[in-house]
């Protein structure tokens, strides 16, 4: 009876173990996959590497407490006048807040459309308005690019050309 027990324990013990491991696997595969790309803050403006973005997926930054989305567009993405052209590489960039009450749309891959689900409205991977009620696309943070660097809360050439040609809001 003891023997029996004693096995009863040492069998729970291991799969409780293997459970435990294959959770903090889990959690590090999923903690990989949210791991932002690298920045740097300093006095308002914040710098992020987006040489390591992955055509198709979703970035979420932040920038003095707003999220900033950073998309890199995958070749089947037709190109955009308000696309962030970084070498042979294009991005679309702006603050992911709704520009109709300010919720926070999600990204969804397979639709390629940015859906605010607090009142339906749908902007495409441009930012356009796809359908209401937002009144405007999403708006592009200023930036300036310094390589592969993108440097936000700063008015570079490449803002202000968007901002000429009334792109950036
Ligand atoms: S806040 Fe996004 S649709 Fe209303």
């Amino acid at each position: 009876m003891a023997v029996n027990e004693n096995r009863r324990d040492f069998l729970g013990m291991a799969l409780g173990g293997f459970t435990a491991v294959g959770g903090i696997i889990s959690l590090g595969a999923m903690k990989a996959s949210w791991d932002p790309l690298p920045s740097v803050k300093a006095a308002g403006f914040t710098t992020i590497d987006i040489s390591g973005a992955k055509a198709g997926q979703l970035n979420v930054e932040k920038w003095r407490g707003k999220p900033i989305f950073v998309l890199k567009k995958t070749p089947d993405m037709k190109p955009h006048d308000r696309d962030i052209v970084i070498g042979k590489d294009r991005f679309h960039i702006s603050i992911g807040l709704c520009t109709h009450l300010g919720c926070i749309p999600s990204y969804f891959p397979k639709k390629s459309e940015f859906i605010c689900a607090c009142h339906g409205g749908i902007f495409d991977v441009n930012g356009e308005v796809v359908k209401a009620p937002p009144p405007s696309p999403l708006v592009i943070p200023p930036f300036r690019l310094d390589g592969s660097k993108l440097v936000l809360g700063e008015e570079g050439d490449e803002y202000k050309k968007l901002k000429a040609a009334g792109l950036v809001a």
